[in-house]
């Protein structure tokens, strides 16, 4: 296979976290070509130039049709803002390339209906950037409890919390804009949305109340703004199998950095897992004498697999980055054709049609079956 020519689309924090894992993907991984990086786009020529010096791509632009129709480019990495994904992804899509687009779809259903309508029709790989799955200690959960090593699951809570939106002082930006989307739902509740996919599949029905914890924000250019969207959501669900699930996400939670919060219980034990303390889970197994039963607190090791990857030693840890390096060769693999481990346009489609029932149920206060 000769080298994939990687376009980059953005080049902010996400951006930069793609740059990344298609620099590494050949050093951690060894088994594939090394990337070519070809072409880069930003919102303005100077920080393209810029941002494609320090991520070593050959060409810049301030407009990303020329990355799109640049022939070199085999796969085109979307991390620009939610609003721009339908229409980027779906130019490269059209145009014969491979997408690795960042979560979530599109604000609205329609258009995320059309980029997997796209990807279809392209026959090409579409994968949307649920990184968290790839975390090697959600594989050993998901291997586990395949084992049954906790019996039948019956109880999930899952929180997703940070703070970045916990400072009424912080500047109305894009993120509260309802062309972006609800707010925590989308922003953030499609991250837990995609372990519980990964874990026990798709959400069945929901119930779900949210709150705007302030009404406006201030301006950059003075005055204030009518915040649009909503930053924190409470959901009762119902998954397959009888699976009775809560999720929590608050984007204004001061003290919460990166927490995706897991509890996962079965009619023989309990797993706990938080995306704060990403390098170990707890599993609690109800066997023995009652006397010494308890929580084993297990960290990542070489043998939760790809931990071995990066490093020979146990205990040693990965990092978020790390992640995106991992998500970067399952993609390469689903490309070459072989069993891959991502969230395709199809199954982000799911997804998202449960974050739209979300809060179809909260404006309706209702529970709703998604189909
Ligand atoms: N997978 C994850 O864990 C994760 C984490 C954070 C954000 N995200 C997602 O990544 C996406 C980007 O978020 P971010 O935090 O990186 O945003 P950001 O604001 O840091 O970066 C976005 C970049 O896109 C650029 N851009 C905007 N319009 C452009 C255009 N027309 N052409 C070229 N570049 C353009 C901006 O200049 C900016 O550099 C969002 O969809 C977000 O939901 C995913």
């Amino acid at each position: 296979m000769k080298p994939l020519g990687i376009g980059l689309i953005g080049t902010g924090y996400m951006g930069k976290c793609h740059a990344l894992a298609w620099n590494a993907v050949k050093t951690v991984f060894g088994d594939v070509e090394r990337p070519r990086l070809v072409h880069l786009a930003e919102a303005n020529a100077g920080l393209a130039s810029a941002r494609a010096a320090e991520f070593g791509f050959e060409k810049a632009t301030a407009d990303w049709w020329a990355l799109i129709a640049d022939p070199d480019v085999d796969v085109v990495s979307v991390t620009t803002p939610n609003q721009f994904h339908a229409e980027m992804a779906i130019a490269a899509l059209q145009a014969g390339k491979h997408v690795w687009c960042e979560k979530p779809m599109a604000p609205a259903y329609a258009d995320a209906e059309h980029m997997l309508q796209v990807a279809r029709q392209s026959g090409k790989v579409a994968v949307l950037g649920y990184n968290y799955i790839q975390n090697p200690i959600m594989r050993h959960i998901k291997t586990l409890i395949g084992e049954g090593a906790i019996g039948s699951v019956n109880h999930i809570r899952v929180e997703m919390d940070e703070d970045f939106m916990a400072d009424p002082d912080v500047l109305f930006y894009w993120k509260s804009e309802l062309s972006a989307g609800y707010g925590a739902l989308d922003d953030f509740a499609v991250h837990p949305l995609s372990l519980l996919w990964y874990l026990f599949g798709h959400v069945e029905a929901v119930t779900t109340d949210m709150v705007k914890p302030y009404a406006d924000r201030p301006l950059k250019e003075g005055g204030r703004r009518a915040v649009e969207n909503h930053d924190a959501a409470n959901v009762l669900m119902r998954l397959g199998g009888g699976i009775s699930a809560v999720l929590m996400a608050n984007r204004a939670a001061w003290g919460r950095k990166g927490r995706i919060a897991l509890q996962i219980y079965g009619s023989k034990g309990s797993i706990l897992y938080d995306q704060e303390r990403m390098n170990e889970f707890e599993l609690y197994q109800a066997e023995g004498r009652g006397s010494e039963q308890g929580f084993r607190k297990i960290l990542a090791a070489p043998a939760h697999q790809p931990y071995d990857r990066f490093i020979p030693a146990p205990g040693h840890g990965l990092g978020f980055n790390d992640l995106k390096i991992i998500e970067c060769r399952e993609l390469i693999r689903a490309i070459s054709g072989e069993p891959a481990s991502i969230v395709t346009f199809e199954d982000g489609l799911r997804i998202e049609k449960s974050v739209h029932a979300m809060a179809q149920s909260f404006h309706e206060r209702r529970w709703i079956e998604i189909g």
